[in-house]
């Protein structure tokens, strides 16, 4: 059987197949969780969760489950919604604040609506997957509020200054520690906790998805500027047309190279006409600082794959090393 339609590369067909088995419970329920007594919210809100989209974070709550005693259990299943739907309720807040016009291959909600309603909509799946996080307990709910935060305070500083005297780059990687990194741990710690892992594993997979989470969002955003193609579901561009700031461009901000003078300049301007931003992308793709980017991703992957000699070895263990793997490499 083919392992082509999950997210995460999964060699031991077994668990491929169980993997499998759960997402599509888990999809089915999706579904539910967005429905509204109203058809129109009804339909913003299923908008984005029937264009696509890799599931990432609910499979990667499956695969962490694998690692304890009781991988079936139904509280996994509900933690694997409830990170999808803070997930997705994101996005719809993310294509507002990026004026994105696309997500997942279809309209973004903001284009496909308009920006009121996409911010209420994300609001709903918010509220929805609070529901859900309510029937897990207590300790969840802690860990969901908290998460949340470090999400919103993720994306609030993203268009805030780095302090004075504060590294750039520094200030960034904390920005999308907390933006991606946090719901991505959040992840691996609810499958392992719910799955019936042991603390030290739990703790384990929790490092693991912070740093796994922080490399996805900065490979994300290589492909940005790297990827020619729509593949990825998205405009390329998107992040440098709205100034939004990411490694390889701070990256290449810190030359003092006479040669980066034009892409320096292009970088401050407006880049809202085509041309310079189809120039700017061109000399940010042969500029050195991308794969200066690019070996950051491999070495946090290399250090998220140390991490997990703490979960007994087997076939979670290895498909969980293969996405690390993945991650860095990726180019959809
Ligand atoms: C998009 O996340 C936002 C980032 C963190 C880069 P995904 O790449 O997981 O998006 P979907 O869920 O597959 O659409
Ligand atoms: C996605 O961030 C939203 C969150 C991580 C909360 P980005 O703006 O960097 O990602 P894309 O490129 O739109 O998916
Ligand atoms: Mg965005
Ligand atoms: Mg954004």
């Amino acid at each position: 059987m083919s392992t082509a339609d999950l997210a995460l590369p999964v060699a031991d067909e077994a668990l491929a197949a169980r993997l499998r088995a759960r997402l599509a419970l888990v999809e089915k329920a999706l579904a539910d969780h967005v429905v509204s007594r109203s058809p129109f919210v009804s339909e913003a809100a299923a908008h984005l969760l029937a264009a696509g989209g890799k599931r990432f974070r609910p499979l990667l709550v499956l695969l962490a489950a694998e690692t304890g005693t009781h991988p079936e259990a139904d509280a996994v299943l509900t933690a694997a919604c409830v990170v999808e739907l803070t997930h997705l309720a994101s996005l719809y807040h993310d294509d507002v604040m990026d004026e994105a016009d696309v997500r997942r291959g279809a309209d973004s909600a903001n284009a496909r609506f308009d920006n009121h309603i996409a911010i209420l909509t994300g609001d709903l799946l918010f509220a929805r997957s609070s529901e859900l996080t309510a029937e897990l307990g207590a300790d969840a709910v802690l860990i969901q509020s908290q998460t949340f935060a470090r999400l919103v305070e993720g994306q609030i500083l993203e268009g805030v200054a780095p302090g004075a005297g504060e590294d750039p780059v520094a200030h960034h990687l904390d920005v999308v520690a907390g933006k991606t990194g946090a719901l991505i741990a959040t992840s691996a710690l609810y499958g392992a906790r719910f799955g019936g892992a042991s603390r030290e594993v739990e703790e384990a997979l929790t490092a693991y998805g912070e740093i796994v989470g922080t490399a996805f969002q900065i490979s994300d955003d290589i492909l940005d500027i790297a990827s020619d193609s729509v593949e990825s579901g998205k405009t390329p561009g998107t992040d440098l047309r709205e100034g939004v700031p990411t490694l390889p461009v701070l990256m290449a901000r810190r030359s003092t190279s006479p040669q980066d003078a034009r892409l320096l300049e292009l970088l401050d301007s407006d880049l809202s006409d085509d041309a310079a931003l189809a120039e700017c992308l061109g000399l940010l793709r042969a500029h050195p600082a991308l794969d200066e980017a690019r070996a950051y991703v491999v070495a946090r992957a290399q250090e998220a794959k140390q991490l997990l000699t703490a979960l007994p070895a087997g076939p979670a263990r290895d498909a969980l090393e293969a996405f690390a793997d993945l991650v860095a490499t990726r180019t959809a």
